[in-house]
């Protein structure tokens, strides 16, 4: 990438690009790592080094980089219609297409058949958020609006979203919604009742019926839930977990809303989280994997029952008041097209479940006797290891630098893995192989003697 004049882009960057989730300070001093290209599970920097990308981007890259199938279709559909709205009774082709594909995907049995297309994760989240209380509001009971969701649990970034997010880090200073509420996460290994999974009862789904009883279901729309928590560490649910939460929702006439914006399209090894369990979803959230990032696509997918009360509730004459101007983008929609195209023809959904059993085995191959290793889990193409100061007590390090020292060693050495608070996690591409995994494993096996003696020797 000779052409790329490096110096001349870092001043630049530090001059006028500001970086989500980065210290603004450090970052006009340091400057920014400036990505030029990639292909498959590796990309290239604009100073001539490669690196592996061990966490497809955001979790997002499901297909891999550099994918010229989706940079073709999109050129078409570019070429015929780069855009047009889809308010009123506008509609385009590859929206359509894309809604047909995605229920024929989505299990059968579950009715999930309504699509509206949004640009990110956050964006689909809110539009159900507004679905919820609307299909509320449509039966006669406009007072259940609050949503609650988990602690640990990461829903996006919007005044909404940011505080259904269940993260403290991302609360500070900030001014949050009071009609989100938080329950306990369950997240086994710190759980927060002292409990040991299984035969513990779980207390976690538990504080949902207690909350739900002190707050008053009747002023709840909803609760919000990733299959398995991402931001919050890779956090995979006990297996009963979701049929009890279910029932639970269904009793207080709570819609259950699936955030499956990581989970969605082949992550966890089958093509939506939700298989691993007996879960019926009321909404569905999806972005990243629809369209592994190439353009900026998310779905929010309604069941009938939603939709039907919506569509005959509603005050006749009213139209749906929701809508954003890239709601339905055909572009957007085509490069989802094709990416569906590469996960089904490459068997990509297979592939993350073979290759994501032997990262998990790998990881714990390699790092479970460690002295600093707490957990490792996952689930497909999502795993972490939790570190921990002590493994007896599970007391954590108290500096979350640490698992961000791991990460910038890894960077060094050719290797993005993110840190995750206690926890560095791995979410390779879902084209990566079991050569490409050992390959990045290998960086974080290099890495690691170094982690145990910086941290271990610490007061
Ligand atoms: C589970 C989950 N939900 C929602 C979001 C928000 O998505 P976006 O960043 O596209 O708004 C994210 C982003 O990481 C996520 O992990």
């Amino acid at each position: 990438m000779s052409h790329i004049d490096y110096a001349e882009i870092q001043a630049l960057d530090r001059a006028h690009v500001i970086h989500p989730i980065a210290e603004l300070h450090k970052q006009e001093q340091c400057g920014a790592q400036i990505f030029v290209a990639g292909r498959g599970v590796e990309l290239e920097l604009a100073d001539g080094r490669t690196v592996l990308d061990g966490f497809s981007g955001l979790f997002n890259i499901n297909v891999g980089h550099g994918r010229t199938e989706i940079a073709e279709a999109v050129a078409e559909q570019m070429r015929e219609l780069a855009y047009y709205p889809s308010f009123w009774d506008f509609g385009n082709a590859p929206a359509a297409r894309l809604a047909g594909r995605l229920v024929e995907l989505l299990p059968a049995d579950l009715g999930l058949r309504h699509v509206l297309f949004g640009t990110s994760g956050s964006e689909a989240n809110e539009t159900n958020f507004r679905l919820a209380r609307l299909y509320h509001a449509a039966r006669g009971r406009p007072e259940k609006k609050r949503i609650l969701s988990r602690r640990w649990a990461y829903h996006g970034s919007s005044r909404a979203t940011g505080s259904a997010t269940g993260i403290s880090a991302y609360h500070v200073l900030a001014d949050l919604d009071p009609d989100h509420l938080h329950v306990a996460p369950p997240y086994c290994y710190r759980c927060e009742f002292g409990k040991v999974s299984p035969g513990c009862g779980m207390p976690c789904a538990g504080d949902l019926e207690q909350t739900l009883q002190r707050e008053d279901a009747g002023t709840v729309a909803a609760f919000l839930v990733e299959p398995v928590m991402g931001t919050g560490g890779i956090v995979p649910p006990p297996p009963d977990y979701f049929a009890e939460i279910q029932e639970i929702c269904r009793r207080h006439d709570v819609l259950l809303i699936l955030d499956e914006v990581i989970t969605g399209f082949g992550r966890t090894g089958r093509w939506f989280g939700m298989e691993h369990w007996d879960v019926r979803p009321d909404l569905v959230s999806f972005a990243k994997g629809i369209s592994s990032g190439y353009l900026p696509l998310a779905a929010s997918v309604i069941s009938d029952r939603v939709y039907e009360t919506l569509r005959d509730q509603l005050p006749s004459g009213l139209p749906l008041m929701h809508g954003f101007t890239y709601n339905n983008h055909p572009t957007c929609c085509a490069a989802g097209l094709a990416n569906l195209d590469i996960l089904e023809s490459e068997g990509l959904v297979e592939n993350a479940h073979r290759v994501g059993n032997h990262l998990l085995e790998r990881l714990r191959k390699s790092f479970a006797d460690s002295p600093i290793t707490g957990e490792i889990r996952g689930l497909g193409m999502l795993a972490a290891i939790e570190i921990v100061r002590d493994r007896e007590t599970k007391e954590p390090f108290p500096n979350v630098a640490d698992t961000h020292w791991i990460a910038n060693a890894c960077f060094e050495r050719g290797l993005i893995v993110r840190a995750l608070f206690q926890s560095v996690a791995l979410a390779p591409p879902l084209c990566a192989s079991r050569e490409d995994v050992d390959r990045m494993l290998a960086v974080l096996e290099d890495v690691w003697p170094e982690a145990q003696h910086r941290f271990a020797g610490r007061s």
